[in-house]
Order: C-alpha cells, then structure tokens, then sequence
C-alpha cells in the first residue's frame, strides 16, 4: 500500500489469515499480468496465468460464449488505436505491474492502493455475461472478478457520494493512441452509487480463467452488463467519488449519441442506426443479427433502478 492513506485499510482488517494465504497464489498469477501481455495475439487456446475463481452460477447465460480468439483480437480500447485489431496488436506496451489506483473525493478511506491491496480481502467468481457495445455488435464473455460493490463499501462513501467515476491511465509512451486526440484522455467513465452497488457491476481481472489480456483493460476493468459496452471502463487507475454527476468521455464526445446512463435499449436508435438488433462476433459475415433485449437481457434484475427516469430522454 503506498503512503498517503490517512486512514489505511488494511487486509487484515477484513480478511481472515487463512482466507489471505489462500489468495496470495491468485494475487501471484496476476502479478505475471505483464508476461500475459505479450501472448501472441491470435493465440487460439486461452493463454496467459490462470486464476483462482468460483464459478457463480447465478450469473450465467444460455447462449454460448464467444471464442478466446474473438474475445481477445475484436476490441474497442482507443487508448491503442481504433480499429478492432489495434488493442491485440499494439497494447504490449502496457506495464501492468506494479500497478495502483487512487481513491478520492467523497469517502472516509481515501488514498492510493497497489492493485494487490485491492484484491486481498475479494474472492475471485467467475460469472458469464453478455456484452453489448453501442456499435450494435455483442460477445458473451466468462469474466472473473468481483462485485464492485464491495470494493466501494471499503472506502466508506460519505452521504454526500451520488455517483462515482473512473479513469483509466493517462500515459500516451504506454499507450500509443493516446498521441492522436481522437478522444479526451484519460478515458472516464461513471456509476450512480445505486448501479455502482448493483451486485451485477463486476470489477474484472480476468477472463477464461486467465488473468485479462491488456487488450481487454488489464489489469482492472468496470463490466456493467446491462449497459453499451462504453460504460465498461478498461485499466482503471482512479476511483472519484461525487455528488454531482460526472463528465464522462463518450457522453463529453457527443452528447446526442451517448448518453450518461448508456442503458441497453432497442427501442431507442442511436441517431445514425437502430439498436433492435446485433451481431454476435464470431458468428460469420452471414448469421442471423439477433434482437437486442431491453437492459441488455437483465431487465429482471435492474429496471426497478430507472422507475419513473424517462428512458427516452435519459439514453
Ligand atoms: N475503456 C477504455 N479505457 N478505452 C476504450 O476505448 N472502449 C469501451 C470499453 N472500455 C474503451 C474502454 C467500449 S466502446 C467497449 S464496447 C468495451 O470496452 C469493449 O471491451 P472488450 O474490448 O473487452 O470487448
């Protein structure tokens, strides 16, 4: 844990001494984050260091998941250009170890944490969630992380928190997209605290059993699956908790194409094409484009967060 903690949350705080040991093997292999990283980037069989993780069977989808090599060589993560190819083919200049995050604004625990004093105190789940970006293409994917919402509940937000926001690394040497200003760096992105605190928010490290490729936002990555992929922040590096709602990049880019909420809605088109349906990535040129589900297909479980928010207005 580095200096400036006022009020420092230890692990052993939180976490029994057995269940700590036990972690120390997870925390090992995401050390070898930086090895993964330079993985061949059409490797067809999972690669990088394996983690640890339970599958939680409550969140999981009938549909079959998207292959590792479509997962890892089809991004969006501007940061290293904007093509589809450019994350697999020039993210290797990401160091993610050692690796921290800071934690400002409206909590009671504030200051920098190494990525491992984020992890100790988390068991590691693997869950299975659809991801649907606001381009109209979708993958199902095999995450492994951990709620957000109880990383949050260690920093303690004041009541004053209404939204949190983050940010990913700002260091155009490392990130080599980050020369053209196709975007406003650092990427941000931001949560009201009711979606930050929703179990479904994912905090990833991993995917397929292996610690994230850096395509994918090693080492630390936001995956809210009900919203357009966007809201799906990648190598975080700032947590900020607020009272007003943030500036987040896309909705900053172009407010009429990208609203703050971002929820998943087919009967709200994106001004220049329809969200109805979507591709599935790996499909073929020529399969079938399927119907896109409202919230994404996890209606059931968030709708009750919008009740009585215009969805028409707040896109
Ligand atoms: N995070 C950062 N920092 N930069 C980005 O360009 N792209 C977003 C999101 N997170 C992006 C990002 C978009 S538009 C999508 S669809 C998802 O990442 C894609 O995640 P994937 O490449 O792991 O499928």
């Amino acid at each position: 844990m580095k200096v400036n903690l006022s009020t420092p949350i230890l692990a052993s705080d939180i976490t029994p001494e057995s269940v700590f040991q036990e972690r120390r093997a997870v925390l090992a292999a995401l050390g070898l984050a930086g090895s993964a990283a330079v993985m061949p980037a059409q490797a067809s069989t999972p690669s990088g260091a394996e983690l640890k993780a339970a599958r939680n069977a409550t969140y999981t989808v009938p549909e079959a998941v998207t292959r590792w090599e479509d997962v890892t060589s089809y991004n969006n993560f501007y940061e290293f250009g904007t093509d589809k190819s450019d994350p697999a083919a020039h993210s290797a200049s990401l160091h993610t170890t050692p690796w921290s995050v800071s934690v400002t604004g409206e909590a009671e625990r504030l200051g920098t944490l190494t990525l491992e004093d984020i992890l100790k105190p988390h068991a590691l789940e693997e869950r299975t969630y659809r991801l649907r970006c606001v381009e109209a293409w979708s993958m199902v994917i095999p995450w492994v992380g951990f709620p957000l919402k109880d990383l949050v509940a260690r920093f303690k937000p004041t009541s004053k928190a209404k939204y949190v926001s983050f940010t990913t690394l700002n260091d155009p040497k490392q990130m080599p997209g980050q020369r053209d200003r196709v975007l406003s760096w650092p990427y941000s992105e931001a949560l009201t605290m009711a979606e930050a605190m929703h179990p479904l928010t994912l905090m990833a490290v991993g995917l397929y059993g292996r610690v994230l490729p850096n395509q994918n936002g090693a080492p630390l990555r936001l995956v809210v699956p009900w919203k357009y992929g966007f809201k799906s922040i990648k190598s975080i590096v700032g947590i900020h908790f607020t009272e007003r709602m943030p500036h987040t990049t896309w909705n900053d880019a172009n407010p009429g194409e990208y609203g703050f909420y971002a929820n998943v809605n087919p009967s709200v088109d994106h001004p220049r094409w329809s969200q109805k349906t979507e591709r599935r990535i790996g499909g073929g040129l020529f399969a079938p484009r399927v119907p896109t589900l409202p919230f994404n297909g996890y209606a059931a479980e968030v709708a009750s967060l919008y009740a009585g928010l215009d969805l028409r207005r707040y896109y």
